[in-house]
């Protein structure tokens, strides 16, 4: 069996592509999470469904930014929150989780309504995907989606990554409704081809010093001087 791959010894908190800035989510993010979504009417449906008692409330924000800080502190999925940096509005999220099993990460996202159409997503899972190549060293980036999922499934395929299938009666998290994904992959070895690597990227960790991308793809913690 093999060993399981070290923890990511620096993990970005911050990153800065050419127009978004993502970070870990923080307390006063649940308002921002809550109009994002609440603006955004029926394109989120599927994944912030209403419930007869309404839309989605602050407390149900709340309780998912502590998770997703939760679990971005201990080394397991990152949620980030994708902003807007002049104005510092929520656009979306986009997430890097574990559940692909050792030597991978799967990349997840969503955009506000009145984000869509620009680029941003393709741009912010981008930002991930080369995160992902370069600092956590995996092998292999999965992207899942719904068959009818046309828009991500654009993305997948701006990003490079090939359709390798589709799985048969899945259900990802409790969430989610039970059908068919499309499973879209990109590998270590497709990676330098791929948008991802010529992304313009800054990267700070937890206590703000900025992550150096290396010319092999290392990238080291940079005290500041
Ligand atoms: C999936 C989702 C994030 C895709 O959003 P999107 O806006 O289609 O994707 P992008 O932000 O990458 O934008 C791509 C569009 O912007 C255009 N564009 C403009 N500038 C661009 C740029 N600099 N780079 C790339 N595309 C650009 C593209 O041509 C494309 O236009 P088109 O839709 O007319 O073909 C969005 O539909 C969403 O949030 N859906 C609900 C949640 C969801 O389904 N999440 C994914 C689950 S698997």
């Amino acid at each position: 069996m093999s060993a399981p791959a070290p923890a990511t010894p620096s993990p970005p908190y911050l990153l800065k592509t050419p127009r978004l800035l993502l970070r870990c989510m923080q307390p006063e993010d649940a308002v921002r999470r809550k109009e994002a979504v609440d603006s955004s009417g029926e394109h989120l449906e599927g994944f912030f469904p209403s419930t007869p008692e309404g839309r989605m409330p602050l407390e149900a924000h709340a309780a998912h930014v502590r998770k997703l800080r939760g679990w971005f502190d201990l080394d397991q999925d990152r949620g980030y929150g994708v902003f807007e940096p002049q104005t510092g509005r929520l656009l979306g999220e986009v997430s890097l989780l574990k559940r692909a099993g050792i030597g991978a990460l799967e990349v997840g996202y969503w955009l506000r309504r009145d984000a869509t159409g620009q680029g941003f997503a393709t741009e912010m899972a981008s930002a991930v995907v080369k995160v992902a190549f370069e600092l956590d060293k995996v092998k292999r980036m999965d992207l899942l989606c719904d068959p009818e999922n046309v828009r991500s499934a654009a993305v997948a395929r701006r990003l490079g990554f090939t359709f390798e299938g589709r799985l048969r009666d899945r259900q990802l998290a409790p969430h989610h409704t039970r059908g068919d994904l499309l499973c879209f992959t990109l590998l270590d070895t497709e990676y330098p081809s791929s948008p991802s690597s010529k992304l313009p990227l800054e990267a700070s960790d937890f206590v703000g010093r900025p992550l150096t991308w290396g010319p092999s793809g290392g990238t080291k913690a940079r005290e500041p001087a």
